[in-house]
């Protein structure tokens, strides 16, 4: 049997969880096969870190999953992964179904190739109902791109009369990203050996922990998400505060 985490008072309960999925090429390359086996694989473990994250009672799953920079890749690789988004979400439904797992995507859909974007918008669309796990799949996401994003927006509104500049503030910016309704994630876990955020979450990261890992996502497992998170009960989250 493994050991619970351990719980240490000062740290906030982990409700909302973030994975940059980083290391499928690598996986694949140490074992002489395409790239895209390492996403296909990486595609499998995503389907076990929603276990592993239903089983822990944590309520919100951001995984990145395409960047507003993984366009600059190869053409076929790209292809390869929005057929494997459209794979998941056709093998899975079933699956997240039973568990209880609500789809939304985080980004610009409307530069997606338009078999993801419905695919993506349906599968949100039959999901809505469920409450156990949000699973939000970044995709055509970039932190800066959504900053931007929300940027225009509050200038349309100004110019709409309906805000005031002066009065923006932290609050008017968080409610113009793309899913406002979602809390910031608490802890963002980083597998593969890079240490960085790339884009990531960059307005909602701001106060979340940071784990690291040189496990490549396609090998990451319980084990390793049971050290995550009790890396993360370790935490004392002070939000620039004291003690
Ligand atoms: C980074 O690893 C990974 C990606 C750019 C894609 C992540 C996509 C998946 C895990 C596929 C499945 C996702 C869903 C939602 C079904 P990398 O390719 O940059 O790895 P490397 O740094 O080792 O080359």
């Amino acid at each position: 049997m493994r050991p619970e985490p351990e719980k240490n008072a000062t740290a906030a309960p982990l409700r909302h969880l973030a994975v940059i999925m980083d290391g499928n090429g690598r996986w694949a390359k140490r074992r002489l096969l395409p790239r895209k086996a390492g996403h296909r694989a990486g595609a499998k473990n995503l389907r076990r870190l929603c276990q592993m994250c239903g089983q822990a009672g944590i309520s919100y799953l951001t995984v990145y999953a395409f960047s507003t920079e993984n366009w600059k890749r190869p053409e076929d690789e790209v292809a390869t992964l929005m057929r494997l988004f459209i794979e998941f979400l056709n093998d899975y439904d079933r699956e997240m179904e039973s568990e209880g797992i609500r789809l939304r995507v985080l980004g610009d859909v409307s530069g997606l190739p338009a078999n993801v974007r419905e695919s993506m918008l349906a599968a949100e669309e039959r999901s809505r109902g469920r409450e156990r796990l949000q699973l939000i799949l970044a995709l055509n996401y970039g932190g800066r791109a959504e900053i931007a994003a929300a940027v225009n927006r509050i200038a349309e509104r100004v110019l709409q009369g309906e805000l005031i500049p002066g009065q923006i503030d932290e609050t008017t910016v968080a409610r113009h990203l793309y899913l406002p309704d979602v809390p910031d994630p608490d802890l963002i876990i980083r597998p593969s050996g890079e240490q960085r955020l790339s884009n990531f979450l960059l307005w909602q990261g701001a106060y979340s922990e940071l784990w690291f890992s040189d496990v490549l996502w396609p090998d990451f497992r319980q084990d390793d998400f049971d050290r995550a998170l009790a890396a993360y009960s370790e935490r004392e989250r002070r939000f620039g505060g004291l003690k």
